[in-house]
């Protein structure tokens, strides 16, 4: 069995929750990040502090031939948790099979409400008074696995989507350390 506590972030973009999980790790080590974006942004945050990355761009691959070769990439760095950080692919259902129950998910909102994008405008719109952050176990179906932790925010009157999503993501990054550190010690 692999060992829980090596963990592969898997991001697309800026990566804020990835260097948030890295630099707060405590009980488990970020042993890879991965992307399929061979330009985001937080894999040269990674490199340049000694993370291994791998990065494969998706163009030309299909989903399953994809996530095949990334989960490859995973057993080769001996990877036994998957925290997934503004990862913007979904994931086969062969890969969650594969990986199952140990796939886990930040989602922007207080899950179950707000499933999918723009979580923070559409909370606003609905004149919800607190909004938040969930971490979910990653299944088939989209941000819709068990909620292991959520961390509230209270929406002000005069927030618009980007003043939420920037306390939201404060608290993401406090929330997603802890949760996962929980986690890899079960
Ligand atoms: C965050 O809002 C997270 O909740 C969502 O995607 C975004 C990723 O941001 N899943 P970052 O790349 O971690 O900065």
């Amino acid at each position: 069995m692999p060992d829980p506590r090596r963990v592969a972030v898997l991001i697309s973009g800026r990566g804020s929750n990835m260097r948030a999980l890295v630099e707060q790790a405590d009980g488990y080590e970020v042993a890879l990040v991965a992307s399929n974006k061979t330009e985001a942004e937080g894999l040269a945050w990674a490199r340049e502090r000694g993370v291994t990355t791998w990065a494969l761009a998706s163009k030309g691959l299909g989903k399953e031939d994809y996530d095949r070769q990334m989960s490859a990439a995973l057993d080769e760095h001996g990877v036994g948790t998957i925290a997934l950080a503004g990862f913007m692919r979904i994931l086969s259902p062969w890969f969650v099979d594969r990986w199952r129950g140990r796939i886990l998910n930040i989602h922007p909102s207080l899950l179950p409400k707000y499933r999918g994008l723009d979580t923070h405008s559409r909370a606003i719109e609905a004149g919800d008074r607190v909004s938040g952050c969930s971490v979910h176990v990653v299944t088939e179906e989209l941000d819709a696995g068990d909620v292991l932790g959520q961390a509230e925010v209270p929406i002000k009157p005069e927030d618009t989507p980007a003043s939420l999503e920037q306390r939201v993501l404060a608290a993401e990054h406090a929330l997603y350390p802890k949760i996962l550190s929980e986690f890899v010690k079960r």
